[in-house]
């Protein structure tokens, strides 16, 4: 399949796999982009950013196909060494930036003076364009059933992504939801270019976290992810657990007096023990609505080669063979 994203970073399939706190690490990186898609190491997981120019290198030892770096720009009371990072990203001669949260404004000449493609990664129709305007190469448009932040305005991708269409002159990619063909060949029927996966990448063979969130991820319907954080403005979907129950009953009984220290136990630190230790209870780790679509563990060429097999088949046989002669 060739669209403006698969042109845009020279790759097979227009799939990418977003980035992950604690996930996107160079094996899951390199096994999605050694099966054709783009995939992301998760620049803000690298402690330092001399961490994060040997991660790079790691991945560079594992695939010599294209992939790129996931940079979030989240408020935080002390802010990561970002000028260090992109220094970092731009000195290992990875050509593909993911940049999430706030607007990568600042960055954008250094970036684009390396040759970097930046996609940002947006909630709404207004950033997007914004993106746009500040010489961004495509978007990654996060609707609101997405793992993560999917922002303040709730509006799903079956609004989201024709009102983009409707709107962006340079590529996007469906992001939130995204699982298999049907997903895919949806988007594209709205106007996208290519799909951004974040959870089902989580439940493959190569993501390098813990079985126990691979088969909670299988095991979860639609039903299982809560908001949560929606009073502080940072919304986050995440899954159901024991941590999050009681967060959420925080939260209940604080209302609009809410402070982030209120709940730093159920959100601080949490990552490490639920992606390493397997610690299913331990707080609040982002995974999206679409863990009701996920029922198996593949490999990453599996998963990806099956939807590219099925979305020839939904496009050739079910939507063709639909029109009246
Ligand atoms: C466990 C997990 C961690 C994530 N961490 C980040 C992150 O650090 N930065 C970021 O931009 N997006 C992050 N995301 C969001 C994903 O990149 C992606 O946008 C989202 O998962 C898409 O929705 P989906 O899960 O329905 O596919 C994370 C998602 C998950 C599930």
């Amino acid at each position: 399949m060739k669209t403006r994203i698969t042109e845009l970073f020279g790759i097979q399939h227009p799939i990418i796999q977003g980035g992950m706190h604690f996930v996107g690490l160079a094996e899951l990186a390199s096994a999605v982009s050694n099966a054709g898609g783009l995939g992301l190491i998760t620049g803000l997981t690298q402690r330092t950013p001399e961490d994060l120019a040997a991660e790079i290198a790691r991945c560079k030892t594992m695939t010599d196909k294209p992939f790129g770096v996931n940079l979030t720009f989240l408020p935080s009371v002390t802010p990561p060494d970002y000028p260090g990072y992109v220094r970092a990203i731009i000195d290992s001669g990875v050509k593909a930036v993911e940049t999430a949260g706030n607007n990568p404004v600042k960055w954008m000449p250094m970036l684009k003076e390396a040759g970097i493609k930046v996609i940002h990664k947006c909630t709404s129709v207004r950033h997007a364009l914004k993106a746009e305007s500040i010489g961004c190469d495509a978007i990654s448009v996060d609707g609101f059933e997405c793992g993560g932040h999917p922002g303040e305005d709730d509006v799903p991708n079956f609004i989201l992504l024709p009102r983009a269409a409707e709107e962006l002159k340079i590529p996007f990619v469906a992001s939130g939801g995204m699982a298999d063909a049907r997903s895919l060949v949806a988007a594209l029927a709205m106007g996208a270019d290519g799909m951004n996966m974040g959870t089902r990448f989580m439940a493959t063979v190569e993501a390098p976290i813990h079985d126990n969130v691979k088969q909670a991820i299988v095991a979860a319907t639609e039903l299982d992810t809560r908001l949560v954080m929606r009073s502080l403005r940072n919304t986050e979907r995440v899954m159901v657990n024991a941590g999050v129950d009681r967060l959420i009953e925080k939260e209940k009984a604080l209302g609009s007096a809410l402070k982030f220290e209120d709940i730093i136990g159920e959100v601080a630190g949490v990552y490490p023990a639920v992606m390493q230790k397997g610690e299913m209870d331990a707080g609040a780790w982002s995974c999206g609505m679409v863990a009701g679509l996920i029922h198996d563990i593949p490999t990453c060429k599996d998963l990806i080669d099956r939807i590219m097999a099925e979305a020839t088949q939904i496009i050739r046989g079910r939507l063709e063979g639909m029109l009246a002669d």
